[in-house]
């Protein structure tokens, strides 16, 4: 078990700056995820923790101990690859056994080891087949028996359930929660996939164009995202988003935009804005179908058994609504939405505009 602190965490490849000034920490047996779109840095942030390149600037602590200048077996981290990276000639109990023969381990203990984490995985039937026997999810728990069977310090996941189809993928998503709550190892797990985040992360740290855009949990990002950035990953469908003006009528404050015209006066927090363009966003599960705020004209509705997601046109924006499966309206009908304020934010510039009670 360990702490991980990153500070002013900087690496260019060649001219191009890929990680600007990255600071995080993860504690003791927390598990943090690094989300953020493709190409964003999160494999080299990972890399860069576990030693496999080098960084430019900043520090990483483990413990009380800068690691820059350690090996990356005497950081004692162990990395799961999104592409597995398992040795094809051993068999499943050798590739598990590998890091304890490095550590020279004693072959009675090793045996053990191996039987136990092979065991807790659900994977001891499988222990003398060779890689290629393996199915995607299988292969992906070998991987993860492998990083776990020498009970490191800390653990640093790369995408690693990208490769599974949907159905193994959510499965495997728990089995990965239930896991950490048994070994309760610090963990870093690299994904953009935000219900990945939003499920297992007990910290998110959403990065984009190389710089951290916030840090919290996922209740934190989901009910109070710092700028539209944050909005619009998390959260599925994405948040919907109208430009407008903050206007005053009738001795109150009001949002108007093309789309439509709501008062906002009990919004404290608006009044310095004025006269001054904002963007309001709205979750699709607070656009509340009936007689509202917003009409709009359904151009296609997404039926999911459980609920159906509408698209739908609101002057010239496109709204995004999520709604029961019974709603019973279709393509080219008229729908009116009320606004539930509990999924209104509002921003200037982009950043969000806080609330004040
Ligand atoms: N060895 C390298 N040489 C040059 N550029 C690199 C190298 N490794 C990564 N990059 C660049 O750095 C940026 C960040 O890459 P990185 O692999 O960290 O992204 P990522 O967030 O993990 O993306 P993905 O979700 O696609 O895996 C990308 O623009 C990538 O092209
Ligand atoms: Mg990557």
């Amino acid at each position: 078990m360990a702490r991980l602190r990153v500070r002013d965490l900087r690496k260019s490849f060649g001219d191009k700056t890929v990680i600007d000034s990255i600071s995080f920490e993860v504690s003791d047996g927390e598990f943090c995820i690094l989300l953020g779109p493709s190409g964003c840095g999160k494999s080299t942030i990972l890399r860069l923790i576990a030693g496999l390149d080098q960084k430019d600037g900043g520090a990483i602590h483990i413990d009380d101990r800068e690691v820059s200048e350690l090996t990356p077996g005497e950081r004692d981290v162990a990395m799961v690859f999104q592409s597995y990276a398992l040795y094809p000639h051993l068999s499943v109990y050798d590739n598990m056994a590998f890091p304890l023969v490095m550590q020279k381990m004693k072959r009675e203990e090793r045996d053990a080891k191996v039987r136990e984490v092979a065991a807790l995985l659900g994977i001891e039937g499988l222990l003398q087949r060779k890689p290629k026997e393996l199915s995607g999810g299988q292969k992906q728990r070998v991987a993860i028996g492998r990083a776990i069977v020498r009970r490191p310090k800390i653990f640093l996941f790369d995408e690693p359930l990208s490769n599974l189809d949907a159905k193994l993928r959510a499965a495997m998503r728990v089995e990965l929660a239930h896991l950490h709550r048994q070994l309760r190892t610090t963990t870093v797990y690299v994904t953009h996939d935000q219900t990945e985040a939003m499920t297992l992360g007990q910290k998110i740290v959403l990065l984009d164009s190389g710089i951290i855009q916030q840090t919290g949990t996922p209740d934190d990002l989901y009910a109070r995202p710092a700028n539209t950035i944050v909005a619009g990953q998390i959260g599925v469908p994405g948040m919907n988003f109208l430009e407008g003006k903050i206007e005053t009528a009738g001795g109150g404050l009001i949002f108007r935009s093309d789309a439509c015209t709501i008062p906002v006066d009990p919004r404290k927090e608006l009044r310095p804005y004025q006269g001054r363009e904002v963007t309001m966003g709205i979750r699709p599960e607070a656009l509340i179908p009936g007689t509202g705020d917003i009409s709009a004209t359904i151009e296609f509705v997404e039926h999911l058994g459980s609920e159906a997601v509408l698209y739908a046109r609101a002057g010239k924006a496109r709204i995004v609504a999520k709604v029961p499966a019974d709603f019973g309206k279709g393509i080219g009908e008229k729908v009116s939405f009320a606004l539930h304020d509990k999924g209104l934010h509002f921003f200037f510039k982009g950043s969000r505009i806080e609330r004040v009670d």
